[in-house]
Formats: structure tokens, C-alpha cells, sequence
């Protein structure tokens, strides 16, 4: 360890053992937004008269709503008569007002010195010639559109062009595998898929067009795929099926009319992982989705006109949906847009676009940040950083360690950080800080927004008190709320309302409330695994294995991991006759890095002559977790076999570099 690096670590000690509050800073507090808790207040006499107030405010609706909030429980509709176009509010609006000058993402590639702005103006151009690309290529209102592609500003115009002409997008992490891509868009039924020839990642080339080709062979509702040239590189090309990009683009106008949608129809469907195998589409629906979108992304992070705004996720998260397309542009925000890998070529690679972008208010995951804080403060030391103001982290809890050193080293103990709670299906933020207002704790993502109601229950449904762990529900609706999943309104009640009641909304998370009423969340306590801020259910991970020809059986856990949040670790029967050689556990590793994608790679894959299973045969989870993690197991006595789970806990302990208790 660097002195450096000792000393910041002594400052946290002594910070953790103060157990230290941050007000917000009073320079910070000078120019904030909101400075006082009116909004509470404002929220609190009449939530309802809240989000319509900031939407007749912050929305440009073509049919101004008459209606508010209608509750069906679990069914919601939010302004369900107003007319609008999100498109024409992320973009025309403003350029129309003069500020079609205006940067609305400095990209950056991978690459070195790869950059290009882009304006509002040139956004709105490119919106409005791949909208009219796609109507050229038979797309109307309610078809669904893929798109499978890198961090390029094309993205969000693909987006927007959906957004414009009414046809719900789907957008699907490119760095999910071809088998993936596939099952999202036959889940969605989408009509067109819309790639790039390839993508640019630590410095090699990520091949989209071919994954998305074999992705399109089992997906018989896409009828066309448009290519978005990018590197240039040599691609395999369907002449009948394939076009252009630049192509479709220069053949039509730029001028499409944006479509008067209503409120409640759909944006967007994006999946995420449940507690099945079969990943999940909540649906959002457009004027709430963007409502919320917009309002939180100006409060929380504070929009001003010189604001430059950096959300590092990506836009194939629902963060980047939120945070780097609908909110920000909704706001007239100017953002950066990045490629490439934040350790490429280094691990200042962030710093040094803070400092030459002159970046305001940053916005990542506590992984990433736990990462810098393992590469040391030497990295962003070489960077001036003094144009932040406020900070912020979203996907898992932040550990008080990573956001007392986020508060130092990156903030300089002068910007205030939000940790953001939310969820694919929240389609917006719901607990957080105002950071002109909300004292901040490290640690705890504070309390929930004005208008947001939240409750922790115990089992039965019943509120525990401060201090007593439970279950964090919602309870009552929001604007940005998902309205169903994807062609399965059965499994969106059931899931999400089926525990306490109808209008109960069941998070999956677990957390606690202290004496100042302050939520500190705690991660999932269902089947869902949180690797570096992403969403994996275990069952999709069991499911791809057994898929192996010598897999028998196989089970998977989230173990803690310092770094990533949590760590996979599959326990796996072999077939008879199979042998478990170290070559086995890391071909079945990259079995599940292909089958779902990289970011679902196990860290370790352990071989039993049978699963921890109790006499009666059921997997004993809670103990396959114990076993990752290393922990006294204590009682095994009720096992089917106590030995297999011995052997279990060697395997694992050498795999982590344990030592065997
Ligand atoms: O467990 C919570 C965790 O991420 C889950 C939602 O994941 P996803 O739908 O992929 O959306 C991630 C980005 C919004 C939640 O159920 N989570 C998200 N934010 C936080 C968090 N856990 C603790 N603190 C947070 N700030």
C-alpha cells in the first residue's frame, strides 16, 4: 500500500469511527435547487396534485391531462388523457426555444482521440431521418424494435426515433450473448433489430452484427436488421434482410412528425432478471415514465445550465434509459456520452474526461467505485476534479469505506453524494437525497422522494420497527411505475403484488429503518444476484448449466465479494461417468459467459457427488451461500450427505484462497 493510500484510509477510520453526518455544504446549499423541504410539505397535503403540478411544469403535452392517478389495484394509469411525444420533449421543444446549439452529448470513443459533439439540432436531424428510415422499412405505432448496440450517439437516436413515431424500443445490453439477444426479442415479438457492425471494448472489437445474426435465425418476428457502421470491420451481410444505417438515412427526409401518443402508451419495454429462468419486460408507459424521469433527474443531481452531466452506466441498463437519454435530455442537459472501458488505456481514463469536459455531477455504480479505490488515489490525482459539484451512485448499497473515499478523493470533501435506490421496474429513482436538502449518512440512500411512500414489513405484511430488519414495499403508485410485464400480466401480479395485497408493490429488497427514519437497504432477499450492479437470477444460471452435456445437476449462489457486490458460485452434479478436472470448471465458466453473456461468468464452479440437499431432497440454499462465503456451517445434521458438503467447502475455500477451517 502507497502512503497515499494509507492516509486516506486512516482519514475514513477516523471518519467510520466518528460515524459522521454530511449536512449539505453550504456552498453547495447556496445555489441548489431545493434548499428547503416545501416539496415534502407540497407532497405530503396532496401527492396526486404533486406530479401534476411539475407535469404540467416540465412537460409539453399536445392534449394537456385532465386526469391524475387512476388505481385499480395493482393497475395504474397516470394522466391516462393527455397527449404528448417524448421525442418532441427531449429535443424539438428545445431546439424551437434557440438552443438547438446547444451539446447535447460530447461522445467519446474507446479509440484515442475519438471524439464528436452533438447538438440538440443534429440530434433532432438524426432522430427525425432514422424514424422516417424505420417507417420506410414498415414499422408502425405498437411494433416493437430491437436495438443491440454500443455506447454511440446513434443509440439514443434509435431510441428517440422509436420514441417519435410510437413504436415501443427494446433495448438489449450488448455485451448480453446472441442466445440472450434472441430470447429478448422473441419474448417482445420485435419487428426490426437495429445493431452496429461492431463494438469497441478494452481496446478490441466486440462483434454485435455477428452475434446479432445469430441471434435473428431464432428470432422469426424480426424482419429487418439495420447496421450501424462503426469500426468498418469485415461482417457477415444478408442482402434481403440487412440495410445501412447510413443508407436508410440518406434516402429520407429529416423532418418526421412526432406521433401524438397518449400518456399510457408504451415507451419502452426493458427485461431484467426475476427469480425464474425466463428474464422479465416490465413495460413503461410514456408521459409518467418521462415525468418521472425528468423530475428526478433535475432535483437529485441538481440541473443547472452549466451543468455537464456524466451517468458512466450504460444505456442498455435502465439507467442509462433514465439517466443518460429520457431525464437529461428532457432537462436540455449536456452529458457525456462514453465508449469505451473506464480502465482504457488506464485507470484514469474518467478523471481525465472530468477534467477536460470540465464534468459537474457524476453519476456510477459502488463497484466501479470500489475498483478505484483498489487502483489507488494516485489515478484521479492526476487529474484536476475541481469542476465537480455533486456526485452520485446507483445499482447496489454503497459500504461506507467506498463512499468516504468517493466524499475525499474524487469530491474532495466538497460534493455532496446521492446513493440512488431504484429499479427496472421503479423506471425512476424513489429513495434518495436532495443534496441541497437531505443530511447525508454514507451508507444509506436516505429517505424516499416527496411523493414516494415506502414501508418495511415483516413476513405477515406488518411494519417492523426502526432498527428491525424486514421488507421494503411501496405503497401506493408512482408516475414512472412499470404497468405490466411484457405479455404476462399474471406473473406481474403475482410477483410483485402477490404478498401483502394488491396495492402493495414488493420490491425483492430487504432493508431497515433507523431512529431518524433513514433506509438502509440491504440487498435482495430473493433469488436475484447482484454482480457488479447487474441483475442475474440464479435459476437463469442454473438453467444455463444444466444445459452442459455433462452437467447432472446444478445450483447457484451470490456470495459477497469485495469488489463486485456479490460473486457467482455454481455447485454442479456431473453426469455418470464425468469426470471434475479444473479444464471441466472452466470450460462450464465460459458455457454460462456464453449461454447468458459476460457479466454472468461464475467465479468459481464447484464439483459434489450430490447438491447440499435435505433428506427430503430439497437444494438447501442458505447453506450453499455459507459454503461460498466461508462460513461456520454449523449444524449439517439434517443433510442428505454431510460429507458432500465438506468436500464442497474445501473446493471453495481453495478456490477463494481460503484457509480451511
Ligand atoms: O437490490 C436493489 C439494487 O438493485 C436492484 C435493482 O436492479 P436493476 O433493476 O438492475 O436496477 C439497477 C439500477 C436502478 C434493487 O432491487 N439497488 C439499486 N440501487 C440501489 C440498490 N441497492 C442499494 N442501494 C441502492 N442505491
Amino acid at each position: 500500500m502507497s502512503d497515499q493510500q494509507a492516509d486516506v484510509l486512516d482519514v475514513i477510520e477516523g471518519l467510520m469511527q466518528e460515524s459522521r453526518t454530511f449536512p449539505p455544504p453550504p456552498e453547495f446549499q447556496a445555489r441548489a435547487l431545493v434548499r428547503d423541504r416545501s416539496l415534502y410539505d407540497e407532497a405530503a397535503k396532496d401527492f396526486e396534485e404533486f406530479w401534476a403540478r411539475l407535469a404540467g411544469e416540465l412537460i409539453d403535452w399536445f392534449t394537456p391531462p385532465t386526469k391524475r392517478l387512476e388505481w385499480d389495484p395493482p393497475h395504474c394509469t397516470w394522466f391516462a388523457d393527455g397527449e404528448l411525444n417524448v421525442s418532441y420533449n427531449c429535443l424539438d421543444r428545445h431546439v424551437q426555444q434557440g438552443h438547438g446549439d446547444q451539446v447535447a452529448y460530447h461522445w467519446v470513443g474507446e479509440p484515442a482521440n475519438e471524439t464528436r459533439d452533438v447538438s440538440f439540432a443534429e440530434l433532432l436531424e438524426e432522430t427525425g431521418r432514422i424514424a422516417n428510415g424505420l417507417k420506410a422499412l414498415g414499422v408502425k405505432r405498437g411494433d416493437r424494435v430491437g436495438i443491440y448496440m454500443g455506447m454511440v450517439p446513434e443509440l439514443p437516436a434509435a431510441m428517440l426515433a422509436c420514441a417519435r413515431i410510437g413504436a415501443p424500443h427494446v433495448v438489449v445490453f450488448g455485451g448480453f450473448s446472441s442466445e440472450s439477444l434472441a430470447e429478448r426479442l422473441q419474448s417482445a415479438g420485435a419487428k426490426i433489430l437495429i445493431t452496429q457492425d461492431e463494438g469497441w471494448r478494452k481496446g478490441g472489437k466486440v462483434p454485435l452484427k455477428a452475434d446479432a445474426d445469430e441471434a435473428v435465425a431464432g428470432s422469426p418476428s424480426v424482419e429487418r436488421v439495420v447496421v450501424l457502421q462503426r469500426t468498418g470491420g469485415d461482417i457477415p451481410w444478408n442482402a434481403q434482410r440487412d440495410v445501412w444505417w447510413h443508407e436508410l438515412v440518406a434516402d429520407v427526409p429529416a423532418e418526421c412528425e412526432p406521433a401524438r401518443m397518449n400518456a399510457e402508451d408504451t415507451l419502452f419495454l426493458l427485461h431484467t432478471s426475476g427469480t425464474t429462468a425466463k428474464p422479465k419486460a416490465p413495460q413503461h408507459a410514456t408521459g409518467g415514465y418521462l415525468l418521472h424521469a425528468a423530475v428526478t433527474h433535475r432535483l437529485i443531481f441538481d440541473i443547472h445550465e452549466d451543468t455537464v452531466w456524466w451517468c458512466a452506466a450504460d444505456i442498455g441498463w435502465v439507467t442509462g434509459h433514465s439517466y443518460i437519454v429520457y431525464g437529461p435530455l428532457a432537462n436540455r442537459t449536456t452529458g457525456l456520452l462514453y465508449e469505451g472501458d473506464p480502465a482504457y488505456p488506464d485507470w484514469d481514463r474518467h478523471w481525465e474526461l472530468v477534467e477536460r469536459y470540465g464534468v459537474t455531477t457524476y453519476y456510477t455504480a459502488p463497484t466501479l467505485i470500489r475498483s478505484f479505490v483498489k487502483m489507488g488515489p494516485a489515478y484521479p490525482g492526476r487529474h484536476d476534479l475541481s469542476s465537480l459539484r455533486l456526485l452520485g451512485t446507483v445499482g447496489e448499497p454503497i459500504n461506507p469505506e467506498a463512499w468516504l473515499w468517493y466524499w475525499k478523493v474524487i469530491g474532495q470533501e466538497r460534493c455532496p453524494i446521492v446513493d440512488t435506490w431504484w429499479q427496472t421496474e421503479t423506471g425512476a429513482i424513489l429513495i434518495s437525497p436532495l443534496p441541497g436538502v437531505t443530511t447525508l449518512k454514507p451508507g444509506s440512500a436516505t429517505v424516499p422522494l416527496p411523493g414516494i411512500e415506502v414501508d418495511i414489513v415483516d413476513e405477515r405484511g406488518t411494519p417492523v420497527p426502526p432498527g428491525s430488519g424486514g421488507f421494503l414495499v411501496i405503497t401506493r403508485p408512482w408516475p414512472g411505475m412499470f404497468r405490466t410485464l411484457w405479455d404476462d400480466d399474471e406473473r406481474y401480479v403475482e410477483t410483485y403484488f402477490g404478498e401483502y395485497g394488491r396495492g402493495v408493490y414488493v420490491t425483492g429488497d430487504g432493508a431497515k429503518q433507523d431512529s431518524d427514519g433513514y433506509f438502509w437497504l440491504m440487498g435482495r432477499i430473493d433469488d436475484v444476484i447482484n454482480v457488479a450492479g447487474h441483475r442475474l437470477s440464479t435459476t437463469e444460471i442454473e438453467s444455463a448449466l444444466v444445459e452442459h452435456p455433462a452437467v447432472a445437476e446444478a445450483a447457484a449462489t451470490g456470495a459477497h465479494d469485495p469488489q463486485r457486490g456479490q460473486r457467482i458460485v455454481c455447485f454442479v452434479l456431473l453426469k455418470a461417468g464425468q469426470t471434475h478436472t479444473p479444464e471441466l470448471s472452466g470450460d462450464l465458466r465460459e458455457f454460462v459467459a456464453e449461454k447468458i453473456g459476460k457479466i454472468a461468468r461464475p467465479a468459481a464452479v464447484l464439483f459434489g457427488d450430490d447438491l447440499p440437499k435435505t433428506r427430503s431432497g430439497k437444494i438447501m440454499r442458505r447453506l450453499l451461500k455459507d459454503i461460498a462465503e466461508g462460513h461456520d456451517l454449523g449444524d449439517t445434521t439434517t443433510l442428505r450427505d454431510a460429507d458432500v458438503v465438506e468436500e464442497l467447502k474445501r473446493q471453495a475455500d481453495e478456490a477463494f484462497g481460503r484457509t480451511a477451517s
